[in-house]
């Protein structure tokens, strides 16, 4: 028997089993790592508002220790946990009109770092002029905290992705839950559409029941990555999901409880979210639901249900009990069962894969970039205003007897949808769903027959 037949015989575990894990270059996210300097390009949020109270928060970002907490001014600070003097943490500081006072001698820093007083020192001291303790900039949008732990000469403007800006009528809703694992394979799932068809099969609660068709899927780049699409043929109505996956660590998501409900086409997002790095075992999941008349039409999704710890979707955490996880398992199961960071050299990607290996081939890409000195050309940096961002659904009915429904027409379908929604970004957010409208009013001659 050869060595392959040997691995492909029935009852052939002996020979089948996995290899010492290779470590993959894109889960280290530490100091210095090559995506540890690609992450630390980027703005990502951390805590919620709520969750600072009036003393300082250990936090832990990227690997790095730090220490967060308000000023008696009111402004935020993000420090190196540990005292430059003898190393006491920050956490026990005690906060001062302006920025922290360590508690062991008194070291005195703003919310910058700079060192305003070491009270003990003589008066000649040249010490506070000679070091500064480590800062972050951090900014406030809609009940997020946000770091940049990057170089300050490269810091990128701070994105407002025009899906958390419109319609005049929403409500943000902010949120924050905790992953053991590590941040890739949570951004991978995002990246994985058919998943809907099997494990969000398995209960009724988080996606409508069209997810259970199977779909056709497609991956089309975007200035900011790419659309993670599934169009599928329901009935007499065509529809498709697109997701847009920003680099390195957004997902954008619409419809997975109404699905193809009626006929429209949303350009929309009812999630944005971030998997921020904690370590390389452990990653925020969090971001900000916007709530309105799309996203949220019979308001089934309520606001209450989401915040620290929640997300209001089954599945989403290990706070039910084990069995229950076992009959109905969510992505928390899926995602922290892959390990706390999911073996990829012993895998067997197929076709339905092409999402997870795009992230990855563009992945590589920016470290590259990156690497060779220069800035990253993912994403696309708006400086201006908001981000205009591709997260999209479309349906429209066509006749029951219609021909379409082969892959052919339902990827040409989803790809001119997702055409329209790249070619007007520059467009204002009411003028492009209208134009977008206009050009699928009747579905095109092309889609049917
Ligand atoms: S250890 Fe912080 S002031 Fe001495
Ligand atoms: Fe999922």
């Amino acid at each position: 028997m050869t060595e392959k037949s040997a691995r492909i015989a029935p009852y052939s575990g002996y020979y089948n089993r996995p290899q010492t894990a290779e470590t993959s270059p894109f889960t280290a996210t530490g100091p210095e790592t090559p995506c540890g300097e690609y992450f630390r390009r980027f703005w990502h949020p951390f805590l919620m508002t709520s969750e600072l109270g009036a003393e300082p928060k250990v936090v832990r970002i990227l690997g790095e220790d730090l220490v967060l907490f308000r000023d008696r001014s009111g402004r935020l600070g993000l420090l190196h946990k540990n005292c430059i003097h003898r190393g006491a943490s920050l956490e026990f500081g005690v906060i001062a009109e302006c920025g922290i006072q360590c508690c062991y001698h008194g070291w005195h820093f703003d919310i910058d770092g700079t060192v305003l007083a070491t009270p003990a020192e003589s008066q000649d001291s040249k010490l506070s002029e000679t070091f500064v303790q480590g800062a972050y900039a951090v900014r406030e949008r809609e009940g997020l905290i946000f770091a940049y732990l990057g170089p300050p000469e490269l810091e990128p403007p701070f994105p407002i992705f025009d899906t958390t800006t419109f319609p005049d009528e929403r409500q943000i809703v902010p949120f924050r839950i905790q992953y053991p694992c590590n941040w890739l394979q949570v951004v991978e799932n995002a990246c994985d559409p058919i998943h809907n068809v099997y494990l969000h099969a398995i209960n009724s609660q988080q996606f409508a029941a069209a997810f259970a068709v199977s779909p056709v899927l497609d991956f089309i780049e975007t200035p900011l990555g790419f659309l993670s699409m599934a169009t599928r043929r329901v009935g007499n109505m065509v529809y498709t999901r697109s997701s847009d996956i920003i680099f390195p660590n957004v997902g954008q998501f619409i419809g997975g409880p109404t699905g193809p409900n009626a006929a429209k086409f949303n350009i929309a997002a009812t999630l944005t979210r971030w998997v921020t790095p904690i370590d390389d075992g452990q990653c925020h999941y969090m971001g900000y639901f916007n709530l309105n008349r799309v996203t949220n039409p019979t308001g089934a999704i309520d606001p209450k249900t989401l915040g620290v710890g929640k997300l209001g979707l089954i599945g989403q955490t290990a706070d039910r009990p084990y069995v229950e996880r076992q009959r109905e398992p969510g992505d928390y199961d899926a995602l922290v069962s892959q390990g706390v960071i999911a073996d990829r050299s012993n895998e067997h990607l197929g076709r339905t894969d092409r999402g997870i290996v795009m992230f990855r081939r563009l992945l590589a890409r920016a470290l590259r970039e990156q690497q060779a000195g220069g800035t990253p050309a993912l994403p696309r940096v708006y400086p201006h205003g908001n981000v205009p961002t591709y997260t999209h659904e479309i349906s429209v009915t066509v006749d029951q007897d219609a021909a379409i429904g082969d892959d052919a027409s339902l990827l040409a379908f989803g790809r001119e949808a997702a055409r329209v929604v790249i070619e007007t970004d520059g467009l204002p957010h009411a003028e492009r769903e209208a134009e977008a409208a206009r050009r699928f009013q009747m579905p095109a001659p092309e889609f049917v027959s």
